[in-house]
């Protein structure tokens, strides 16, 4: 991580890369880290000390005592989950302060009425056999009503009666919005108020100061909203082009784009996947890397690494290095695949780009050539095996950019920097 620029660690797959243990591993150099899209939809796991911390919406650089976090801007913030994670956080002996935890006034609020809507949504679309899947938090309501301009922000929120004079003005909003849910409110207004700060010009002020600054992405690139699969995405910008904007800094600021991905792949939620696994193989994987959401615990789909995916993510994002997780995951395998092209099903022609219609995507299949497994992935002398360093090589190859980090398991200490960019 340099100083005077921003850094980025950005979900390349479908989320659930492993962000948040990169992040941990990384917010120690960080002065300033912040999130800055998505809400309590992202699940982010740290294990410190063989204990498991989940963060959802608080930046999970939160366990690092030397650093400062945000919110930013471009966040969707249910106060029942700020107040929930805030206690879980607060019991753990983590540093709570409002000297080191800041919340955007411009963040948007998720209301009772976002996540019923997302919920009935979903229920209405499943009876069609198109649900999304999603996570059921209120997110797309909630950037729905920023969209719609109705919906309040922290500022009000923190506003005595100003939720209730924007509801007011848009009646819809207030379902669910009973007189236990106005009492919590404004407790929990009370509590956040020494928490908002500009969080915005506070990231600015760390840079013109030649501090360094971490942003904690959320979700993953195949998530987003514009360039993801589209309709089976979230419904905020994801892309490393997206997160200044999101947070409040120049485009400029921005310095090294870190994309995590793991040894193969995962997706929660519906939607088309080139290179999903079936059968035995899909649940040994599933089983061996506990591959169940951090936020809903539904089981993950498994999949191939898909290399047509990651070249175009690289590309739209100029991600510049990779971090790839859970090799450790794949040990003893005889075989791993990696999708290096994708078929037309009807053509047969070979397509080695991300189609940019979900039509499109439905109608290929992977191209997956495998590479021999490895027992281990590091050697005693810490140097990477011989079969782990050629799969290693063929995605550096592929992706255009080399891996950097390779971890080896959930915790701190498992994992192995081939290079010193930070
Ligand atoms: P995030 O949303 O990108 O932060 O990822 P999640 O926390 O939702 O899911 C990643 C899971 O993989 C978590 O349970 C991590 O503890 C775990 N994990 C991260 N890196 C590794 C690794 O290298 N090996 C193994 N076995 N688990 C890992
Ligand atoms: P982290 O930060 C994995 C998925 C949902 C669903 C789609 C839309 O932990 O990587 P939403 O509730 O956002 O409207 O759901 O997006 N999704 C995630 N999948 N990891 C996440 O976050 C996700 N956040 C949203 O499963 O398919
Ligand atoms: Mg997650």
């Amino acid at each position: 991580m340099t100083h005077n620029t921003a850094t980025i660690v950005l979900g390349a797959q479908y989320g659930d890369e492993g962000k948040g243990k990169l992040v941990d591993l990384i917010a120690d150099k960080a002065d300033f880290v912040c999130r800055v899209q998505g809400g309590n939809n992202a699940g982010h796991t740290i294990w410190v000390g063989g204990r498991k911390v989940v963060t959802h919406l608080i930046p999970s650089a939160i366990l690092r005592p030397e650093c400062r976090v945000g919110l930013g801007a471009g966040m969707v913030i249910d106060p029942l989950a700020w107040r929930d994670e805030y206690e879980m956080l607060q019991s753990l002996g983590v540093n709570m302060n409002p000297n080191r935890l800041f919340v955007d006034p411009r963040a948007q609020v998720i209301l009772p009425y976002h996540r019923i809507s997302d919920r009935k949504r979903e229920s209405d679309s499943s009876s069609h056999g198109k649900s999304i899947g999603t996570t059921g938090r209120g997110i797309g309501p909630a950037y729905a009503s920023r969209a719609f301009r109705e919906g309040p922000r922290i500022a009000d929120l923190v506003r005595d009666g100003a939720v209730e004079a924007l509801l007011e003005r848009s009646p819809h909003l207030q379902e669910g919005f009973d007189a236990a849910i106005r009492s919590d409110f404004a407790v929990i207004a009370r509590a956040l108020r020494p928490h908002v700060r500009d969080v915005a010009a506070t990231a600015c002020d760390v840079l013109d100061a030649g501090q360094r600054l971490l942003i904690e992405g959320a979700q993953g690139a195949m998530l987003d909203v514009s360039f993801g699969s589209y309709p089976f995405v979230t419904s905020s910008s994801l892309l490393a082009g997206s997160c200044p904007g999101n947070l409040g800094i120049p485009p400029w600021r921005i310095g090294n784009i870190i994309g995590v991905v793991k040894a193969y792949s995962t997706r929660v939620g519906n939607g088309p996947y080139v290179g999903e696994i079936h059968g035995a193989l899909e649940e040994q994987i599933r089983k061996v890397g506990a591959e169940f959401g951090s936020t809903t615990g539904r089981p993950r789909r498994v999949g191939w690494l898909d290399l047509v995916a990651l070249r175009y993510f690289v590309r739209v994002n100029g991600i510049t290095a990779l971090s790839l997780m859970k090799s450790d995951v794949l040990q003893g395998l005889p075989e791993v695949g990696l999708v290096t092209a994708y078929r037309n099903k009807d053509t047969q022609k070979i397509l080695d780009f991300w189609p940019t219609t979900i039509a499109e995507m439905e109608n290929v299949e992977p191209v997956v050539e495998f590479c021999k497994g490895w027992n281990s992935v590091v050697e005693v002398s810490g140097t990477l095996t011989d079969p782990f360093r050629d799969f290693v090589q063929c995605i550096e190859k592929l992706a255009g950019i080399p891996v950097v980090y390779v971890s080896t398991g959930p915790d701190r200490d498992q994992g192995h920097w081939q290079a010193q960019m930070l």
